[in-house]
């Protein structure tokens, strides 16, 4: 006795245990139930009004439909493992349920469009909740910000100290890069707003159904235009996996530094127990393993957008059951920057800054170095010239082991005429900081204002 699948009216034998094994997606799309159940109510309450089944048809599958996406949800059932897919398995139940009339569901319908449809409402449900994960960890660097208003830490280049900057100025760089994050998953929402619902295997349909009214009532801002394009485009989980792989290289670039910062070496910040694991054989380790994952996971969310643009890249139109595979990375990359932005969420709000040791890896006054040259390009000295001028008063003050701030004017005045006694002014840090005019700088009214804008849009 062959095994009955809806679909094998033609065939005469079942599919081979390993092919059936090999093909079924039901482990991997099973999360879609809400959304198959979703799409499925609202095309047979559009072949209703339609007319194309009844009202009565339409109330007893609904109804139908309705128990068993509450059964799944209170666990009172288990999508069968052993079928093919989740919209196969729904549709399955559905029938035992109600008998033949349910197979009427999938009138002038196709699981092609219904697959597209159920991604794009499962997008339109989950990118609201990462661009909300994004909003948290905004507010977390924020809240560090505010905290750190006058906190000094070096500022790097090439991983060399180069000029002193507020901490909170360092910490407010993410959040436009979090902001451009939420906006470009914003950009996927709106791009994936149209329904593919209607376009049936990819042909259309020979029904009179309202595509539009379907899309109205599932939420969608308009209907895609071309029933092949409606089943054959992925490019919105392509264009989805892209901006999880630029928020997860920002996330991975923010864990790095924690990291870094964390070390003996550098000692900028400590990492409560609440993120930070032990050693095994070490007893004094104390180490940073979420900021870690957070950084190694940016491996596979990159790994996911190649996937999934390898498996599309030679795809002639219009289904092809190698379509099948773009779930498991669109999953993979939703979830684990989902799980990323909200570990970096913990871990900044656990997260202690180590003031006095940042302050004091700032006392090399080398980090002045751009100051000087500023004050003697102010005296009316070439910014070139003052380059130079004061790169050879660095060599001068290293080679007597002097700090800058120790250099005599007489000194001063031998490597230009127009050092004079107020070049003392700019030798600080916090002059220097305070010195800054710059729209968006360092300077503490900068950082005050860009606060303020921040508080403005994240509170
Ligand atoms: N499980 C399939 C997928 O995710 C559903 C669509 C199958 N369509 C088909 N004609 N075999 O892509």
């Amino acid at each position: 006795m062959k095994n009955e699948s809806l679909w094998s009216g033609r065939f005469r034998k079942g599919l081979h245990p390993l092919a059936k094994r090999f093909s079924s997606s039901i482990a991997i799309d099973a999360r879609l139930y809400a959304e198959d159940i979703t799409g499925s109510i609202a095309h047979i309450t559009m072949l209703a009004s339609s007319s194309i089944v009844s009202q009565e048809e339409c109330h007893t599958i609904v109804t139908a439909l309705e128990a068993i996406r509450n059964e799944i949800e209170n666990g009172a059932l288990q999508l069968n493992a052993e079928e093919e897919d989740v919209h196969l398995a729904i549709e399955r139940l559905l029938i035992e349920r109600v008998g033949e009339v349910g197979g009427k569901l999938h009138t002038a319908r196709s699981r092609n469009d219904q697959v597209a449809l159920d991604e794009r409402l499962y997008l339109k449900k989950v990118l609201p909740q990462l661009q909300r994960s994004v909003r948290g960890l905004q507010v977390a660097l924020l809240t560090q910000a505010e905290a750190h208003k006058e906190t000094i830490v070096p500022g790097y280049t090439h991983m060399q100290h180069a000029q002193p900057v507020l901490l909170a100025h360092h910490l407010l760089a993410y959040l436009p890069m979090l902001d451009r994050d939420h906006e470009r998953l914003g950009d996927c929402l709106r791009r994936l707003d149209t329904s593919p619902l209607g376009a049936a295997a990819f042909a259309g349909t020979s029904f009179p159904i309202d595509r539009e009214h379907a899309a109205s009532l599932l939420g969608f801002s308009g209907v895609m235009l071309n029933s092949i394009d409606a089943v054959s485009a992925r490019d919105h989980l392509v264009e989805c996996i892209a901006d999880c792989s630029i928020l997860a290289m920002h996330l991975s670039r923010l864990a790095e530094e924690l990291v870094l910062w964390s070390t003996s070496e550098f000692g900028f910040v400590e990492m409560g127990d609440e993120v930070t694991t032990g050693s095994s054989i070490m007893p004094q380790k104390k180490n940073p393993d979420m900021a870690e994952l957070v950084r190694g996971k940016t491996g596979k969310v990159y790994g996911a957008l190649v996937a999934l643009l390898t498996t599309m890249k030679a795809l002639p139109l219009a289904y092809n059951r190698d379509m099948q595979e773009d779930k498991e990375p669109l999953f993979d990359a939703l979830d684990t920057v989902g799980d990323c932005t909200t570990i970096m969420t913990l871990i900044l709000e656990h997260s202690h800054f180590q003031c006095e040791r940042m302050e004091r890896a700032c006392e090399n006054d080398m980090l002045l170095a751009t100051e000087i040259a500023d004050y003697l390009t102010r005296k009316g000295m070439p910014f070139r010239s003052a380059h130079t001028t004061t790169g050879q008063l660095i060599a001068y003050a290293e080679n007597q082991k002097k700090a800058l701030a120790a250099v005599e004017l007489a000194e001063l005045k031998t490597f230009s005429p127009l050092f004079e006694g107020d070049v003392s002014d700019v030798l600080s840090n916090k002059a220097s900081i305070a010195a800054k005019r710059s729209l968006g700088s360092t300077s503490y009214q900068s950082v005050t204002e860009q606060i303020v804008y921040w508080q403005n849009i994240l509170k």
